[in-house]
């Protein structure tokens, strides 16, 4: 694996952009309501990472436009803030990356919007426990399958599905480092987790099929996704430091 495990300053760096992006999120939560539009929500968090010091990751990264993610209901990932406003029952993640220091911290959250249906609410609690028994699986000597392992058997036990092509990734002074995060997989399988990387673990999780569309984003290598049914789709994610006992969430505040 390419990153090297973080020395004491480096995680100091790190645990600060991690926290800047805990409260890029918490900063969001109060505009989201209906009637705004997801180029607003852009726009509220390019200016707050600006006064904090810290510079918006996603803007130009691989040709993104934008300076975060917004995906909307059946959007699973690498939405494009646009005209689009969003409306009562509507779900919608919004995915931050602040860079400060030479360090990135890589969070989302999926917010609801106004009131939405059981169905909606359901989706979005299990994404969150999904991401959280994913986390919980990790330790000293264990492996990203561990991870992938626990997310998928309380996804299937919930009647959802696991998105397969896309997951979390080793982050640091890189944005997206080795090794890849699944949310499917075997226990004992994968890369071997290293005291001191960091790496994210952020679940897809889908109402319907697991199957993803891929969509261009113009002058841009980045892809987005929906689900293939136009189900709804929701996810969370954290930055995650692995230690010598276990691990740090470091993207909560
Ligand atoms: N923040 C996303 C992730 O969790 C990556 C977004 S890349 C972008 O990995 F270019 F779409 F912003
Ligand atoms: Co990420
Ligand atoms: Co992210």
């Amino acid at each position: 694996m390419s990153i090297k495990p973080l020395n004491p300053d480096e995680i100091v760096k790190m645990k600060k952009a991690c926290r800047l992006a805990a409260e890029t999120l918490i900063y969001i939560e109060k505009y989201i309501k209906p009637g705004i539009t997801t180029n607003e929500i852009d726009q509220l968090v390019h200016d707050f990472t600006l006064s904090k010091g810290a510079t918006p990751a996603p803007l130009g990264y691989h040709g993104f436009p934008k300076s975060v993610c917004t995906s909307v209901n059946q959007v699973v990932c690498h939405g494009v803030p646009d005209s689009t406003l969003l409306k009562e029952g509507d779900i919608i993640n919004v995915d931050v990356t602040p860079k400060i220091d030479g360090f990135y911290g890589d969070s989302s959250k999926t917010f609801m919007v106004g009131q939405v249906s059981d169905d909606a609410r359901r989706l979005v609690e299990a994404a969150h426990e999904a991401m959280m028994k994913g986390i919980e699986a990790i330790t000293p000597k264990g492996t990203t399958g561990d991870i992938g392992f626990a997310i998928n058997k309380f996804v299937t036990r919930k009647g959802y599905t696991s998105v397969i092509e896309i997951g979390g990734h080793g982050i640091g002074r890189t944005f997206h480092d080795e090794p890849f995060v699944p949310s499917i997989g075997k226990k004992g399988k994968g890369d071997v987790l290293i005291p001191y990387h960091c790496i994210t673990v952020e679940p897809m999780i889908n109402e319907g099929t697991e199957k993803v569309k891929e969509f261009a984003i113009p002058s841009s290598n980045i892809k987005y996704y929906e689900t293939s049914d136009g189900k709804l789709s929701a996810q969370f994610e954290h930055t995650v430091l692995v230690t010598e006992t276990g691990y740090e969430i470091l993207t909560l505040i």
